[in-house]
């Protein structure tokens, strides 16, 4: 058997950190051969709680689970972990904006950060989820100097994962006969989610997508797959939110598969002319738990267009949190 490796989450007693830590536990993000040990933070008030999803993980007698550790304290959280899911934040409620959230769950991110930087391993793998999820990374990964900025991300894999899903839907392909999606930009309403390079069922996507059906329907429900869900459920996505961690952190670990690729929001190093520094969702692939970005895709003025919006945005976002960074 490999030795454990230790994984941190924040939020732990939260939906989305209910709906993780059973999964990773099971061996679904790491192998069936990858013992864990799971790093389990809150606050004091969700503490009670958290001791009720430790009886319950441990009751599942998972074999891969070595050790639950539940904690308040962040040094002891992010002790030696080898992989972060900052996932503790307020979610946003009916009517609000991603972006609403940033003066509430900004601040949380520097202290973490910090103590990322001080505590984990020297070769951690950080997961932003807590929104303004990219944001939110831009702010901990700032605050991690010792660090290289390749080991923070934040999540954009619920978006490309609903991206896939509207489009298996519309062309009755199933999601494994469709790659080289891109979510670029910000997990937000100016998020673009591109087909230009994108192959269905060995063809073209543009070649079998109505262009009009594209632009005024596919866009804006995933752009506001978030918000519908939050009026159906009452509560924002968790499961889904969770599944997406989960092969964000896979996919990064164990690679993309051949010539695929998937979105990730990834410090920028100036790829397609975004800003340097700025925390934004490029197409990636992963090989021996590294990410590369995929360079020289054709860009096409709509889509110029669509990543300088997602782009202006983010750089907003920047401006808001500059005395956290
Ligand atoms: P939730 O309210 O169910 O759980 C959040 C948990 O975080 C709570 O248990 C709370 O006690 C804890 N928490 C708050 N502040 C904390 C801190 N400083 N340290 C540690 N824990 C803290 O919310 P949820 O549904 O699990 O969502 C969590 C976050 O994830 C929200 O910001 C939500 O908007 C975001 N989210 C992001 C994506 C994405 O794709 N990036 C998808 C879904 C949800
Ligand atoms: C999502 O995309 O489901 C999450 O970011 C939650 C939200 O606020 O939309």
């Amino acid at each position: 058997m490999k030795p454990a490796v230790r994984i941190a989450i924040t939020g732990a007693a939260g939906n989305i950190g209910y709906a993780a830590a059973f999964r990773i536990s099971a061996g679904d993000m790491l192998g069936a051969d990858q013992p864990v040990i799971l790093q389990l933070i809150e606050i004091e008030p969700a503490l009670q709680a958290l001791r009720g999803v430790e009886m319950e993980l441990l009751d599942c007698a998972f074999p891969l689970l070595e050790e639950v550790i539940v904690t308040t304290d962040l040094s002891v959280g992010f002790k030696d972990a080898d992989y972060v899911l900052l996932i503790g934040s307020k979610p946003r409620t009916k009517g609000m904006e991603r972006s609403d959230l940033l003066s509430d769950n900004g601040k949380i991110f520097k202290p973490q950060g910090r103590a990322i930087n001080e505590h984990s391993s020297r070769d951690v793998k950080v997961l932003v989820i807590g929104n303004p999820a990219n944001t939110n990374g831009l702010i901990a990964v700032n605050n991690a100097p010792d660090l290289s900025p390749t080991q923070f991300t934040s999540m954009m894999r619920l978006d490309h994962n609903r991206a896939l899903n509207q489009l298996s839907l519309k062309t009755e392909t199933p999601v494994t006969g469709i790659s080289r999606l891109t979510v670029w930009g910000n997990h937000s309403l100016t998020q673009y989610p591109d087909i230009s390079h994108c192959s269905i069922g060995g063809e073209s996507a543009t070649s079998l997508i109505d262009m009009t059906w594209y632009k005024e329907t596919f866009l804006s429900s995933v752009q506001k797959r978030g918000a519908e869900i939050i009026v159906a459920r009452g509560a924002s996505s968790a499961a889904s939110a969770a599944s997406a961690a989960i092969d964000h952190m896979r996919d990064w670990v164990f690679g993309t598969s051949g010539e695929d690729w998937t979105s990730m929001s990834i410090v920028s190093n100036g790829d397609y002319g975004i800003t340097e520094g700025l925390m934004f969702s490029f197409p990636v692939r992963c090989k021996d738990g590294e990410y590369e970005v995929v360079r020289d895709l054709e860009i096409d003025d709509f889509s110029r267009e669509m990543i300088q919006a997602t782009e202006k945005e983010l750089l907003e976002e920047r401006d808001a949190v500059k005395d956290l960074l």
